[in-house]
């Protein structure tokens, strides 16, 4: 059942509708249903072609799965469609070029496909790039094969609006006439959690999108065909932050994700159940729901500790120096570290954490914040001492830069409404706070060190105007 999700018939006849608005069939064009399954969008052809009078387009419904493919032949028999069981991604030569194309692609992530395959596609398509998924292939394939002025109407994940992966396939819409992007309910695949998207595109050069959000008004817009995230133009927030030249990637020195072990049943205790023998070997630690339990004008409490197999630099202590923290790893915990994947793969000591802590960046003061959260929030740890979990970004700010003052901007609605445009989408309107999104937020010059010296020396390169300003202050004092 790899990739299989039914498309609801309402669906299907919403994408038809979108696929003919345009263009009405005529007598010969031609169609094809990539991985058609058990027929939805020939069955919504067919009632508008009848409803409105129209011919039936002639085609071709491939699908690799016998069983799907058979259900659907003998639904459709009477009309011009050969059905044929093929791989749509195959060599396969000479299926023709069509004028309209219509699915609903399998979405297989790439850890669900075969070595041997993957080889393959990224030879073939462009689109394979990185972690791609199988619905970029289907979206290239497709697009090759339009005829002039042909339209093709997918329903997908929006994901590839946004994601480094889909860059690729953005950049492939520059020649053709991307027409609207309709976001579709979250709800419509029962089961199934996506935001799914229908995408109407056409063989031609013209230009402009019609961007549908899931809610707000629809609107047209200019896509950038260079590759890059279309998140703020597709969504129907307004980010009201300009850019000020200066981004968060430029005052920070670092963006991260905190420490995965790998196994934290093991290693975090909450504060008061952490044994005291072991108190030589215990951090501070912070999860995300921890954070969120706590005030943001003060700086972080740590709820929890973390038994720690590291010293201060960061590097794994040796067996023989962790005393009665060895024995009670090795008498309680063994065996469950050890089925860890990254002992198994030979690439970590049994004890060790599913990577070394960065010690030196993170042990000092920093702005913690949740990677996945439905309302971005950001804390400041003062004491410097907490080792966030997994669930925690950590960002700490170059020297120099006021890290309250930053801490309160990065707490502004004005920031806010830029991450709701920018980041990705996790589950249930929750999004992914990832530091290759929040390099690019734009911060105010002030927290810039280099705009500070320009202030500085100006100020210093004017007498006048310091001995304004030492009266002024003097006149506020008095
Ligand atoms: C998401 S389902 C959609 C099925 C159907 N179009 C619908 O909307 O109900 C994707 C279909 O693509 C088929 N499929 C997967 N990989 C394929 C490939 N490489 N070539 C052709 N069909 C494929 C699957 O068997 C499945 O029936």
């Amino acid at each position: 059942m790899k990739g299989f999700v039914k498309t609801p018939n309402q669906i299907a006849q919403r994408m038809v509708e979108l696929l003919f608005r345009e263009s009405t069939p005529s007598k010969g064009d031609q169609i094809l249903f990539p991985g058609v399954g058990e027929g939805p969008f020939i069955k919504a052809i067919q009632d508008y072609c009848l409803n409105h009078d129209h011919p039936i387009p002639e085609g071709i419904a491939c699908d690799t799965h016998k069983g799907r493919l058979e259900k659907a032949r003998s639904q459709f028999e009477g009309l011009p469609i050969q059905f044929e069981q093929f791989d749509f991604l195959g060599r396969r030569q000479g299926i023709g070029q069509f004028d309209y194309i219509i699915g609903n692609p399998p979405y297989v992530p790439i850890t669900e496909i075969r070595e041997s395959k993957k080889e393959n596609y990224r030879d073939r398509f462009k689109t394979a790039k990185g972690r791609f998924d199988l619905y970029l292939l289907f979206f290239e394939q497709g697009l090759n094969l339009l005829n002039d002025g042909g339209r093709l109407a997918f329903i997908t994940p929006e994901k590839f609006e946004y994601t480094e992966t889909a860059s690729a396939l953005r950049q492939q819409f520059d020649v053709y006439h991307l027409e609207r992007l309709e976001h579709v309910s979250e709800g419509s695949f029962p089961s199934h959690i996506t935001y799914p998207i229908i995408s109407i595109v056409s063989n031609t050069s013209l230009n402009g999108t019609t961007v549908v959000p899931r809610k707000g008004n629809a609107r047209d817009v200019s896509l950038p065909s260079d590759g890059s995230r279309w998140s703020q133009l597709v969504r129907d927030i307004d980010p009201d932050l300009d850019s000020t030249g200066v981004t968060l990637g430029e005052v920070t020195s670092r963006i991260s994700p905190g420490v995965a072990t790998g196994a934290d049943s093991v290693f975090v205790f909450s504060s008061e159940k952490a044994p005291s023998e072991l108190e030589l070997w215990s951090v501070p630690t912070i999860s995300g729901k921890g954070l969120e339990q706590q005030p943001i004008s003060e700086s972080v409490e740590p709820i929890a500790k973390f038994i720690c197999p590291y010293d201060s630099s960061g590097d794994l202590l040796d067996e023989s120096d962790l005393d009665t923290f060895g024995e009670w790893l090795n008498d309680v915990h063994r065996s469950r570290l050890e089925k860890r994947s990254c002992f198994q793969k030979g690439k970590r000591d049994w004890y060790a954490w599913h990577e070394n802590p960065p010690m030196d960046q993170m042990l000092q003061e920093k702005i913690l914040f949740r990677d996945i959260t439905d309302s971005p929030r950001f804390w400041v740890d003062k004491g410097g001492d907490i080792i966030p979990r997994h669930s925690v970004y950590y960002l700490v700010p170059q020297e120099g830069v006021d890290i309250t003052g930053l801490q309160a901007y990065l707490n502004t609605g004005q920031v806010e409404r830029w991450l709701q445009a920018n980041c990705d989408h996790a589950r249930n309107g929750y999004l992914r706070l990832q530091s290759k999104v929040l390099r690019d937020l734009p911060v105010p010059r002030r927290f810039c060190s280099s705009y500070q010296t320009e202030q500085t020396s100006s100020s210093s390169d004017s007498p006048t105007d310091s001995s304004k300003m030492n009266a002024a202050e003097q006149t506020d004092d008095d």
